[in-house]
């Protein structure tokens, strides 16, 4: 074996058209294309060491050892890897985060963008991006935007086959200086998490509706990232976040993840951009708040966003690179 050790780092994404439901669950082809920017600094670092003497995987998040669902989902990456290199030998993998674990911000999306690209160097394959992106969406899918830099598409793939849908970079991180002024809202209580919500998208009646309207929405939003145009951007990304909740408020049973607060701050937000500041709202699978807005007006959105809401905690990202081997 070429290599036994190896160690990446990527970053979180968030969505502009949003992923929500499968059409093939154990594949985790989705339901339809989605778009992203990088999140710069919003990181998560894996060491995967393959050891001939290991008699199980051992898989550590932040120093702690995982079981139950986190580690068979690490455990299925895993298999993955060695049935491709032809290896059988167990993994130790150790992974931090670089954000505060609990605080509601997606960390699966880097942590098996980083799995992947650490577990294949350290097997001793040499995959290209879009097979790393593949690989890294069988764990979580928005993984599969993770892989590649900066603004990324993610295809749906063609039925059956697992590596036909992978992320591919549009735009790389210098095109346009968006930043993500997240507002971290505490949950109080876990609800379902997005692998349990993918599941029960088909059950409302609009997700036909939303999966059906998504080409529409992506070949605007692509139009107004590629000429950096704000208004466009924002009117598009506020319509795809809110069809998305109106499919997951509308499943069975409904998940609803905003708390009151969520709900101020996209009051606010509106309110902002009406009177001619340059922001809009994005919210994924819980309460935080990504207040997106040219870096120019990040200072104030931020100023904002601390002075008039309570929001506990904010995390500043600008559009981040593709997921890289350390060392
Ligand atoms: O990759 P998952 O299974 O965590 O799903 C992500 C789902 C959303 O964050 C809500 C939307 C998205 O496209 O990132």
């Amino acid at each position: 074996m070429p290599a036994h050790a190896a160690t990446a780092v990527s970053c979180a994404n968030i969505a502009f058209i949003k992923y929500w439901g499968n059409t093939d669950e154990a594949l985790r082809l989705p339901a339809n294309a989605s778009l992203s920017m990088n999140l710069a600094g919003v990181e998560t670092e894996t060491t995967v060491t393959f050891v001939d003497n290991l008699a199980a995987d051992e898989v550590f998040i932040g120093g702690a050892a995982q079981s139950g669902t986190p580690y068979d989902r690490v455990v299925g990456n895993l298999d993955l890897i060695r049935e491709r290199a032809g290896l059988r030998a167990f993994a130790r993998v150790e992974s931090k985060n670089n954000f505060p674990a609990g605080a509601g911000i997606a960390s699966s999306a880097s942590a098996f963008a980083a799995l992947s690209v650490a577990g294949a160097a350290a097997a001793g394959l040499k995959l290209t991006e879009a097979e790393l992106s593949a690989l890294a969406r069988r764990g979580s899918g928005s993984a599969a935007r993770s892989v590649p830099g900066g603004f990324v598409e993610w295809g749906p793939g063609q039925p059956g086959q697992p590596d036909s849908s992978f992320g591919v970079s549009i735009a790389p991180p210098g095109y346009w200086d968006l930043v993500d002024v997240i507002a971290v809202i505490s949950q109080k209580h876990k609800i379902v998490g997005s692998t349990g919500g993918h599941a029960l998208a088909g059950t409302s009646p609009l997700q036909a509706a939303r999966v059906g309207s998504v080409p529409d929405r992506l070949e605007r939003c692509r139009a107004a990232l590629l000429a950096r145009d704000f208004d466009h951007f924002a009117e598009v990304v506020e319509a795809d976040s809110n069809i998305m909740h109106a499919v997951m408020m509308t499943s069975a049973p409904p998940l609803f993840y905003w708390e009151p607060i969520t709900l101020a701050i996209i009051k606010a937000v509106r309110r902002w951009r009406a009177e001619g500041l340059p922001v809009c709202y994005s919210i994924d699978a819980g309460p935080n708040v990504h207040c997106l807005c040219p870096g120019e007006h990040a200072a104030e959105v931020e100023r904002r966003l601390r002075e008039n809401l309570d929001a506990n905690r904010l995390l500043v990202a600008r559009p981040g690179g593709p997921a890289r081997l350390l060392g």
